[in-house]
């Protein structure tokens, strides 16, 4: 038995002097106490919905003012600092300037007698470290002797490539000589000669990071919202892996840990299901266009042939190595990037080296290994320039 029920009510502190007065006061409070507890929970809301990114929150959308710029984690601010500082850092002051040639391989280098051409009468302007991920390199060349960096297994695609690159980057950066960091693969040939590469590469202040927006399911497509609020997807960029870079990037790549775990949790082979991400096409280009885009020339050194348009690019037998051939890769100016959506836009940019246009690419690949003796045949008349 519930006894208050039938209890009168109590009675009011102050007996108002009419109805009509009681009924205003009553409703300028309720009036006065929404005005607060909007005021109250407004910001809440919004930086809730800002963080959440739910569902739940968007009809709050529709009538609340317009999200303002986002604030940044406690992590994204120390990221942020650190990458700037790096930046600006005037660089070291190298004695003898190099260029640390890091070369990504399963095991032995079918190229290394052409790269001893390339390398020989420069020997204090160049260094060179290999991962060999699966098997232990015969070297043929003494250049390439003892250079073999402590290395791990690598999986096409995964985090563990990008976990090889920062290897390379540690070992290469101990040596402080080393102001400028390529990276290069098995199949990779130079189409210059060292002077011309050595020039192209220290004699300008941006880092060579391939860098486009591609809306399509090979580009946007890949993005996790779980990479947020970090990482929105207007920050996201795709581009190739193989990158030539200033000294302060590279320690801008071993600095970071913010990004990268991101990319490391989120970004894999088969995520969610059936979507594919692969790290290594998408970390690098995405975190230069959030701390540093200006300091990025948005293509590769490094050319590859896609117009094919098969899962993997066009690789070059013996007999496809001629001296058109590479006069034609040479040859071109221009960077071609083309989206993987329905609509397949094509942008074309010039390469634009210090302002003037300038051929694109040092390096190119994917040559096997039969082609090395025509190329050691070539290598002297096409890089004569
Ligand atoms: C690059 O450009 C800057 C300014 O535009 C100029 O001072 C510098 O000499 C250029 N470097 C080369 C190698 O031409
Ligand atoms: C590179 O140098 C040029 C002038 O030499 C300067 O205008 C530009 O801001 C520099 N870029 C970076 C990323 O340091
Ligand atoms: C690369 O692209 C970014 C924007 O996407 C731009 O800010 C930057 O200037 C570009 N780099 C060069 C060297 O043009
Ligand atoms: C060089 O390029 C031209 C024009 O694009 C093409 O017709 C020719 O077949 C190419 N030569 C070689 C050897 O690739
Ligand atoms: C190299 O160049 C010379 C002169 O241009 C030419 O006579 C020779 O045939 C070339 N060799 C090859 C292998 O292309």
């Amino acid at each position: 038995m519930k006894e208050p029920e039938k209890m009168p009510p109590p009675p009011p502190r102050q007996r108002p002097p009419s109805r009509r007065p009681l009924w205003i006061i009553v409703l300028a409070c309720l009036v006065l106490l929404s005005l607060t507890a909007t005021y109250v929970y407004r910001p809440h809301r919004l930086s809730a919905c800002y963080l959440l990114r739910s569902d739940v929150c968007s009809p709050f959308r529709e009538w609340l003012p317009p999200v303002p710029e986002r604030s940044y984690t406690d992590d994204e601010v120390a990221a942020r600092v650190v990458a700037r500082d790096i930046v600006s850092m005037p660089s070291v002051n190298a004695k003898n300037p190099k260029i640390a040639f890091m070369f990504l391989t399963p095991g032995s280098l079918p190229f290394e007698k052409l790269w001893e051409k390339f390398f020989l009468g420069h020997n204090e302007r160049f260094s060179i470290y290999i991962h060999a991920s699966r098997e232990k390199p015969t070297h043929v060349s003494p250049l390439f002797n003892g250079r073999d960096i402590r290395s791990d297994k690598v999986s096409w695609g995964k985090i563990s490539m990008v976990d090889a690159e920062r290897r390379l980057l540690g070992n290469a950066l101990q040596d402080s000589n080393n102001q400028h960091f390529v990276l290069l693969s098995d199949s990779c040939v130079p189409l210059y000669n060292f002077d011309y590469v050595y020039s192209y590469l220290m004699e300008t202040n941006i880092s060579f990071i391939d860098c486009f927006e591609d809306p399509g399911p090979h580009g946007t497509g890949r993005y996790s919202e779980h990479m947020l609020p970090e990482i929105e997807k207007s920050d996201w960029r795709k581009g190739a892996q193989w990158f030539s870079i200033k000294r302060q990037h590279a320690l801008i790549i071993l600095a970071d840990s913010l990004y990268y775990t991101k990319f490391k949790n989120y970004c894999k082979p088969g995520m969610e299901g059936r979507r594919n991400c692969y790290a290594d096409e998408h970390y690098l280009p995405t975190l230069f266009n959030m701390v540093d885009p200006g300091g990025i020339a948005n293509w590769s050194v490094t050319h590859v042939d896609w117009s094919e348009g098969k899962w993997h690019p066009k690789s070059y037998k013996a007999e496809d190595v001629t001296f058109g051939l590479l006069k034609n890769i040479t040859s071109i100016d221009e960077t071609t990037h083309v989206t993987s959506d329905e609509k397949r836009k094509v942008t074309k940019k010039p390469c634009l080296w210090n302002g003037t246009k300038r051929p694109c690419y040092l390096f190119a690949r994917k040559f096997y290994p039969g082609a090395l003796d025509r190329m050691m045949h070539l290598f002297s008349n096409f890089t004569a320039v």
